[in-house]
């Protein structure tokens, strides 16, 4: 069976570009793959500093996971903590790649450029995303299109160990559906966390709502263009132009069916979520780290043999 995995940062509250860009995508293919689902909680201490925070953090993406239907009985859903091997891996690719090639990565320059602190890990992040990738020997990743650039580097990390040590690892391909690469934020550009234009996947009614109804639009468009595209991640473009037609210059009205698209996909989910206890993640990720620690270490062997460490 091929091998799907995908991460996502516990950085913050997951919005829907998350959930449609990479999370939903997941859930999806997971029933023809061997699947892993990662919280990548050494990739979110990159940007994030408050323990208290990123335990918050942990705990809730894991119910994410859970309640948008990942299921923990048939995908591992693990924490890359729990599995050292990442880090450890990483380090090996950081031995094989140049400064300059981690300099061209388009997020680090992006986040640099944001104002946010140029750390090593932050530098280094692309190179412990293709440890988390590879040593799963994974097929396919399905991701939003602002990470394309790093599985291309992870297939960069592959084949340079490969030509150095000898055949060891899969290059693996992005999932990117078009319709989905990138969600558009309340301000129309990218809805990222850090640029607080997100809809949150899981906030309550009143919360999707406030974000929605920020939704900025043109006064004198008579379509409202930013909201019409979040609305296309949940109405086929005919149902919409019939809709939007009905409805010209009625920016108010659009917006509150879009509330109630999102809610109408969006309140089962969280009611799954508020099932789930802490308990039940712990044992849940107590598990699915035991399952891929077992391939992980196993995949290190061979690496650390190949490399000439092993005596
Ligand atoms: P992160 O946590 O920033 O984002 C998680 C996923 O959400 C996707 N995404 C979007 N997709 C469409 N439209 C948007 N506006 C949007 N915003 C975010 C991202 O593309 C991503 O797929 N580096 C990764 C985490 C990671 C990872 C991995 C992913 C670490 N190791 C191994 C896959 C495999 C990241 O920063 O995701």
């Amino acid at each position: 069976m091929k091998r799907l995995l995908t991460g996502l940062q516990p950085s913050g509250a997951l919005h829907l570009g998350n959930w449609v860009g990479a999370l939903k995508p997941f859930v999806e293919l997971s029933r023809e793959y061997e699947s892993f689902l990662m919280i990548v909680d050494y990739h979110a201490l990159t940007t994030l500093k408050e323990p208290e925070a990123l335990r918050e953090n942990i705990l809730g993406i894991a119910k994410d996971y859970i309640a948008a239907g990942a299921d923990p009985e048939k995908s591992t859903i693990f924490k890359q903590s729990d599995v050292p091997e990442h880090t450890e891996l990483a380090w090996i690719f950081q031995c094989l790649v140049t400064v300059p090639f981690l300099q061209q990565a388009h997020a680090y320059k992006d986040k640099v450029a944001k104002g946010l602190e140029a750390n090593a890990g932050l530098f280094a992040y692309p190179m412990l995303m293709a440890a988390d990738i590879l040593l799963y020997d994974t097929d396919i990743v399905p991701v939003g299109q602002d990470q394309r650039q790093h599985i291309e580097y992870a297939r960069e990390a592959a084949a340079k160990f490969n030509n150095t040590y000898g055949e060891l690892f899969r290059e693996p391909k992005e999932h990117i559906l078009d319709s989905v690469a990138t969600v558009p934020g309340t301000d129309g550009q990218k809805m990222s966390k850090s640029y607080k234009n997100t809809i949150p996947l899981f906030g309550t009614k009143d919360e999707i709502a406030k974000a929605v109804m920020s939704i900025i639009t043109d006064s004198k468009a008579e379509s409202p263009e930013n909201v019409y595209n979040i609305h296309s991640l949940f109405r086929t473009r005919s149902e919409l132009s019939e809709l939007y037609k009905a409805n010209k210059g009625k920016y108010q009205a659009l917006k509150g069916a879009l509330i109630e698209d999102i809610e109408a996909v969006v309140a089962p989910m969280r009611e799954r979520r508020d099932s789930i206890s802490d308990d039940d993640v712990r044992r849940i990720l107590k598990e699915g780290s035991e399952r891929a620690r077992a391939i992980a270490g196993s995949k290190m062997n061979d690496v650390r043999r190949a490399i000439g460490v092993t005596i």
